[in-house]
């Protein structure tokens, strides 16, 4: 077992504890404080970054995320942008994965953020067991320029099965292998 598997692996124990705790229910939806919130929560004692906003570059797959220059001023904006509708809460989320503002564990932390506004303002939550990996990350690198991909792939598996232990266990273990973890 490797060391980025030890770290993944008791990742996903804390953010499992965050659900099995009740403390979800303290975070922010829709801030900036509350992604740090549920950043740190995952990565805790295993980042020293944890639930801190990065001030390097970052890019993947060609995409230059957010110029750390300008995530002071950014974030401000982004969390400030309007939720009360599904296409409102995934422009507002891909705003967010623009901004990218940690150096590791973006897509993790912002899903949890994404179901957590969903949930609060429209009482669902993806179920991310009906989000196919590969067409997610396809998605996701597409909707920069456009989010109609990411609507479309999310939107019939949305659940109002929003206290379903299984909705949401599986739900984390999906969003943490999307990342490449796997249990061994
Ligand atoms: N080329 C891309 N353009 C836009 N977003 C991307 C791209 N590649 C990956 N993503 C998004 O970034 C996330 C991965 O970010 P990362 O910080 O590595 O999070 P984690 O550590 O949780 O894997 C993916 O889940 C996806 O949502
Ligand atoms: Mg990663």
């Amino acid at each position: 077992m490797n060391k980025q598997h030890e770290i993944d692996e008791q990742s996903l124990r804390q953010a499992q504890r965050l659900f099995e705790s009740g403390d979800i229910r303290q975070i922010e939806a829709g801030t900036t404080k509350g992604l740090c919130d549920i950043h740190r929560y995952l990565f805790e004692g295993l980042y020293d970054f944890a639930g801190k906003i990065r001030t390097m570059n970052i890019a993947k797959g060609g995409f230059r995320f957010a110029n750390a220059m300008y995530l002071e001023a950014i974030l401000p904006v982004i969390e400030k942008m309007p939720e009360r509708t599904f296409e409102e809460i995934i422009a507002k989320y891909v705003e967010m994965n623009v901004a990218h503002p940690f150096m590791e564990g973006n897509g993790r932390a912002t899903r949890i953020w994404l179901d957590l506004m969903l949930r609060r303002k429209l009482g669902k939550v993806v179920d991310w067991q009906r989000v196919d990996k590969d067409l997610y990350l396809q998605a996701m690198e597409r909707s920069p320029i456009n989010d109609l991909e990411l609507r479309v792939l999310l939107q019939p598996a949305l659940t109002d099965r929003v206290d379903d232990r299984e909705v949401i266990f599986k739900g984390i273990e999906q969003s943490y292998y999307y990342e490449g973890y796997t249990k061994e």
